[in-house]
């Protein structure tokens, strides 16, 4: 077995991942059922200083991505702090709780969940562009807590600079990124119904924004030297091997946990574990920032042939705009003349039979 232990600050976790801020986490029986799916920690849906009255509809699975219209907690702090929150100690994990959103907002709600929190996570949502108003909320929080202070930043920013602010406020973590947008969607089969209630846009988070969020991680573990948990589109436990290798210390799920439901958890957690085995890495830290060592890579040859374990499949040949590549009984072959070293066919092909040359 490979070791998935990760410290976080004062928290031991059995693996890196855990829950993001959703309604995969609306209340203390979702967190609890978050637990028993295999979370090895917890985190609240956003809790702010009065309940959020959401639009309808505002969830729905459009597949590449998803679209919610989601504000905060439909929950007012009063009925965190005295119903939730301490139903949610009695499970026993760490807590991380979000909350959101201006040095008010947390001044205001801050003191009153201190007694539950191992840490929070500040929601930069709804905040502008401006660093001002973040620093402004975690000061606040600094000054009414003694956990670690933990900023969540929203991708439509300049998320290196952002993450720099937030070091000089005083923050202890980054968790990147939260929901992309605003984005629209439109049911074709009903008329131009536009998906979301409201104003009609949502934000989008899933699949799509894992390449978003995975350049964000990446960005801020070059900026700062704070701990960052990556979170966005992260299904598979190859999911979270990427975000490890761009920088990131631990992982939150929500899309996945809504759509495949709160078991979600430790199955990824399985199959990092799975993969970290099969790729003989011995624990989280032989991983963690891979990629940030790396250079840009240079294709300077065509890609290296495996013509013995080409299946035939064609879809290399099919994709290879410059006609570079073909096949003759069922085997890959190269006009290297041709191949304009667009790397494309290394991603393409299923069997491994191509490869990056140098
Ligand atoms: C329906 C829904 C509600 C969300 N509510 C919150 C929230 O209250 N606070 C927050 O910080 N992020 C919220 N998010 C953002 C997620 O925590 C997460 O950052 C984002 O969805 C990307 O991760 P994913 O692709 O795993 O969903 C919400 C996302 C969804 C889909
Ligand atoms: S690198 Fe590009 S041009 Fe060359 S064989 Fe592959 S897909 Fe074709
Ligand atoms: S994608 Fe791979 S397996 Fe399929 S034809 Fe090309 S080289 Fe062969």
């Amino acid at each position: 077995m490979s070791d998935t232990r990760v410290r976080l600050w004062q928290m031991e976790l059995a693996h890196p991942v855990m829950p993001a801020a959703g309604p995969n986490v609306q209340d203390s029986a979702a967190l609890r059922a978050a637990a028993e799916g295999g979370a090895a920690a917890l985190v609240s849906k956003t809790i702010s200083a009065r309940a959020a009255v959401i639009p309808h509809p505002n969830m729905a699975d459009l597949k590449s991505h998803f679209l919610n219209t989601e504000l905060w907690s439909e929950l007012p702090p009063e009925a965190w702090v005295e119903r939730e929150l301490p139903a949610v100690r009695e499970i026993g994990l760490p807590l991380i709780i979000s909350l959101g959103y201006s040095a008010a907002d947390i001044a205001a709600v801050a003191p009153r969940v201190r007694p539950f929190a191992d840490a929070v996570e500040l929601s930069t949502h709804y905040v502008g562009n401006d660093p001002g108003p973040m620093q402004d909320a975690i000061r606040a929080a600094k000054d009414a807590l003694n956990v670690p202070v933990l900023v969540k930043l929203s991708p439509f920013r300049e998320i290196g600079l952002a993450a720099e602010a937030a070091a000089n406020a005083g923050a202890d973590g980054i968790v990147a990124v939260n929901s992309f947008g605003p984005a629209l969607g439109i049911d074709i089969e009903n008329g131009g119904r536009l998906w979301m209630g409201g104003k009609g846009y949502g934000w989008m988070s899933g699949p799509a924004l894992k390449p978003i969020a995975l350049r964000a991680v990446f960005d801020i573990a070059r900026s700062v030297d704070l701990p960052v948990i990556g979170v966005g589109g992260i299904s598979r436990g190859s999911d979270v091997v990427e975000y490890l290798m761009a920088g990131a210390s631990a992982v939150q799920v929500c899309t996945a946990a809504i759509t495949r439901g709160p078991t979600v958890y430790g199955r990824i957690a399985a199959e990092l574990n799975t993969w970290m085995e099969k790729h003989g890495y011995s624990d989280i830290a032989a991983l963690r920032g891979l990629a940030l060592h790396q250079a840009a890579p240079l294709m300077s040859l065509p890609p290296q042939l495996s013509p013995e374990i080409c299946t035939g499949c064609g879809l290399c040949v099919t994709s290879c705009v410059y006609n570079a590549l073909y096949l003759e009984e069922k085997s890959i072959h190269l006009r290297a003349d041709r191949c304009a070293r667009c790397g494309l066919c290394l991603s393409r092909c299923p069997s491994n039979a191509l490869s990056f040359a140098g």
